[in-house]
């Protein structure tokens, strides 16, 4: 659609829910959630299987990677994962584990190496993932050193974002992604780098704080001061795309969300609306000129989630400036994921002692019944217990 046409439908559709009295027409009635599925430690390890070890999972960024022989570790979910760019150039994901006995060949979180080294009897890869030197190769009976090189992991980039995928029969990326990726086609995500990172650990299901950052309803009690005055929460307008994930419309108040951000040559819509899109199965970023909030939710464990905040924006010109800005964007964050962290550990409480059963949903919340559907759909509703199943009544209906 070209960008006119779909900003007048985007202007278009959040007026009318700015206008909306009753139950949207023809829009499914939402069953109840079963809270099972954040407190069943079975239901997790088919999440592990189904969902995490098969879907493409952020896990870094190009600028984080800057220069020739760069690497970074990726360790949530149990795994240390090399990302490298390699001395070609060529960014690529490997187990850290070395093919002899298996010693984690990076212990740095980043650097930069020539070489990995194992620190362990020193055998050395190249940073394309080739068993380069073996010291005293001559005591192995047969050991060819073509056939020991780091095990990959798919890993592919979206306009610098770096996805990797642990199942090595999975869909490329772009398709995974969909037409998720067409709305921020007019926005310069390729301009962006990484400013800072917030990581926090919660106890309690990554659902119960994933679908905080899924709905606006709780924006007017608990963010009354920070977020309520620059958004207008009754023009939140959610529309399902292709598997599980969504974009969000809704109007601003004000122009910049958290401050002066300008992007030269952006286009318009984004001053007066912000375009959120949550990425099945643990990401959530609202796009904004000002600067913007790339958010992972990662499972610990069944009953623990870490919440990483990656900071993204366009570079300052002024060094002092730059600085200033971000420590300045960062806190405000902060100051926000304080307001809804607190909640979190009483709503896994309520779940757990099974004082609530179920969870009731208003149409505007209905991403969470939409992207609990497709964990579903992946898991396979057959190997689901009944009572922990969801109903597909929004996949009747949009296209998944
Ligand atoms: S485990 Fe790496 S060289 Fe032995
Ligand atoms: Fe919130």
């Amino acid at each position: 659609m070209a960008t006119q046409d779909m900003n007048a439908a985007l202007f278009d559709a959040v007026e009318r829910e700015l206008a909306r009295t009753q139950y949207p027409e023809g829009f499914p009635a939402l069953p109840e959630l079963p809270t099972a599925r954040y407190c069943d430690p079975e239901f997790f390890a088919l999440e592990m299987r189904h969902v995490y070890r098969k879907t493409w999972l952020y896990a870094g960024h190009e600028s984080e990677l800057p220069a020739l022989g760069s690497f970074r570790l990726f360790e949530e979910l149990g795994q240390s994962i090399i990302l490298s760019r390699g001395t070609d150039n060529i960014i690529r994901a490997f187990k850290n584990t070395c093919r002899h006995r298996g010693a984690a060949l990076v212990t740095e979180q980043s650097g930069t190496a020539k070489r990995f080294i194992c620190p362990y009897h020193a055998w050395g890869y190249s940073t394309d993932g080739k068993l380069q030197s073996v010291p005293e190769a001559h005591n192995f009976a047969c050991l060819d050193k073509a056939e020991k090189p780091l095990l990959q992991v798919r890993c592919e980039s979206w306009r610098g974002f770096i996805f990797i995928n642990l199942d090595d029969d999975a869909e490329p990326l772009a398709d995974f992604l969909g037409p998720l990726a067409d709305q921020a086609l007019d926005f310069p995500l390729e301009r962006m780098s990484v400013k800072d990172t917030i990581r926090v650990e919660v106890a309690c299901n990554w659902k119960t704080a994933y679908d905080n950052f899924l709905e606006i309803y709780h924006v007017a009690t608990v963010h009354r001061e920070t977020i309520a005055p620059f958004l207008n929460s009754k023009t939140f307008v959610v529309t399902p795309l292709p598997n599980g994930h969504a974009r969000f419309t809704t109007r601003k108040k004000i122009e910049a969300l958290y401050g002066t951000g300008e992007i030269e040559g952006l286009d318009e819509r984004y001053k007066s609306l912000t375009v959120g899109l949550p990425r099945f199965p643990n990401g959530f970023v609202a796009l904004d000129p000002s600067g913007f909030n790339w958010m992972t939710f990662w499972p610990v464990g069944h009953d623990k989630v870490a919440i990483v905040s990656t900071i993204f924006g366009e570079t300052r010109d002024d060094p002092e400036e730059e600085k200033a800005y971000w420590t300045q964007f960062s806190e405000y964050q902060k100051v926000i994921l304080a307001e809804d962290l607190g909640l979190f550990p009483t709503v896994q409480r309520s779940m757990d002692q099974g004082d609530l059963t179920a969870i009731v949903l208003s149409c505007q919340e209905q991403y969470l019944q939409w992207y609990n559907e497709h964990i579903d759909r992946l898991i396979g509703p057959e190997n689901i217990p009944a009572h922990l199943r969801v109903e597909q009544v929004m996949a009747a209906r949009f296209e998944t």
